[in-house]
């Protein structure tokens, strides 16, 4: 009845088996995997937090104070006094009027939306947006429309057809995970004021990287004050665990008394809550980090463009190299790894068939020596492949 070997094999025969390899370090430019040291070419610590002796030193100061676990459920015991002070923190950060904290960014997106739809309403989302936006999208039983990436004439087209749900709700990544391009926000911002629908915006990859102050994208477009609700995670470049959400207090409230992702399940540690305090503090006061990682951003691509591969023109730590069949994209990534070079192959169906690629980030730590090494071997396996 399971046969689920026969599954297997059929992944493996079309080049889209996974496997899980072992990180033998901490986080960092260089880790181990498989026992080898290589250059990080595919971590989203984007600005290098994740081993930062500063986080560590607050973590292991939560433990010594509030313990490892905490055995309960933010509602019953588990709210440690270190949740109010990390919300407080993040609400002035993003310039919002209250923020909520979830144990990550897959949970928070399946519980938003769950909450504020369900089968009287419609959603519309990006095509390339995330999958955790996607299975909380089903899990509503919302109404469900898909729009093609970044295309605002079919999503007015959309939303003009929709008019008869109880609410309607755009949802877009700000920085699209994959493909690392810029959600057209203030399109989708117009388009809802005109339509009377509710934008959500995850700021996953935008989170610590956008904006003058590390906000993320809503604060790029000076657009903070006109969305509903702003999603993002402490996981990637604030260098921690976890995610957030900004709204008003009401909202927030709402949440708090429907999000079963957020009710159901143990807090997080203190620790955890504790480096993502730290992290947001150096986010605010070191906007050198940003200038770093743009600096990288602009060196890698400038040296990619030169060895001929097509890039985008818009700047993001995300840098996918296209390379279209899964098993070709698999070849290069073990290449890269015989090279000392750890950049994972993505497949479908993370991303569309015949879209297989490098998803290269570059990471402000990065130095131009590491990055320098990484093209030349990035081109000469390119050649050898037949990739560019
Ligand atoms: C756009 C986006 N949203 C949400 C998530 C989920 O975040 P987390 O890894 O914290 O669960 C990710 C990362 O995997 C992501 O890229």
């Amino acid at each position: 009845m399971f046969n689920l070997k026969e599954e297997i094999d059929i992944l493996e025969s079309k080049g889209l088996k996974r496997s899980l390899f072992f990180l033998g370090s901490a986080q960092s430019e260089e880790i181990v995997i498989k026992g080898k040291q290589c250059l990080n070419l595919c971590s989203n610590n984007y600005l290098g937090l994740a081993n930062d002796p500063r986080l560590k030193e607050a973590a292991i100061k939560a433990i010594n104070e509030y313990g490892l676990g905490t055995a309960s459920s933010r509602l019953v015991c588990g709210n440690t006094a270190l949740y109010k002070a990390l919300e407080e923190k993040i609400a002035l950060f993003k310039g919002a009027e209250a923020a909520l904290v979830f144990n990550s960014g897959y949970t928070a997106n399946v519980g938003i939306i769950q909450s504020l739809v369900d089968e009287k309403d419609i959603v519309f989302s990006d095509k390339f947006n995330h999958a955790s936006i996607i299975d909380g999208i089903l899990l509503s039983r919302a109404e469900f429309r898909r729009y093609p990436h970044k295309d605002l004439d079919a999503l007015e087209d959309m939303l003009r057809q929709s008019r008869n749900y109880r609410r309607q709700l755009i949802i877009t990544d700000t920085i699209f995970s994959m493909d690392g391009d810029i959600a057209p926000l203030p399109g989708i911002v117009e388009l809802a004021k005109k339509y009377n629908a509710g934008v959500m915006i995850d700021e996953a990859h935008a989170t610590g990287v956008f904006g003058n102050n590390g906000a993320g994208i809503a604060e790029y477009f000076n657009l903070k004050n006109e969305i509903f609700i702003q999603m993002g995670t402490l996981s990637k470049a604030v260098g921690s665990f976890g995610a957030y959400v900004c709204a008003d207090k009401g909202t927030i409230d709402y949440l708090i008394n429907k999000a079963r992702s957020l009710i159901y399940t143990t807090s997080l540690p203190p620790a955890i809550l504790a480096a993502s305090l730290k992290a947001i503090e150096i986010i605010q006061e070191e906007p050198e980090r940003r200038k770093m990682l743009f600096e990288n951003v602009d060196f890698f691509k400038k040296g990619l463009k030169k060895s001929g591969f097509d890039t985008m023109d818009f700047q993001s730590p995300i840098i996918p190299i296209m390379i279209g069949k899964a098993d070709l994209a698999v070849s290069f990534s073990k290449r890269l790894f015989d090279e000392g070079i750890f950049c994972q192959a993505i497949r479908p169906p993370t991303v569309p068939q015949n879209s297989s690629r490098l998803r290269i980030t570059v990471m402000a730590t990065h130095k131009k020596e590491q990055l320098k090494f990484a093209l030349d071997k990035i081109k000469k396996i390119a050649m050898e492949l037949g990739a560019i």
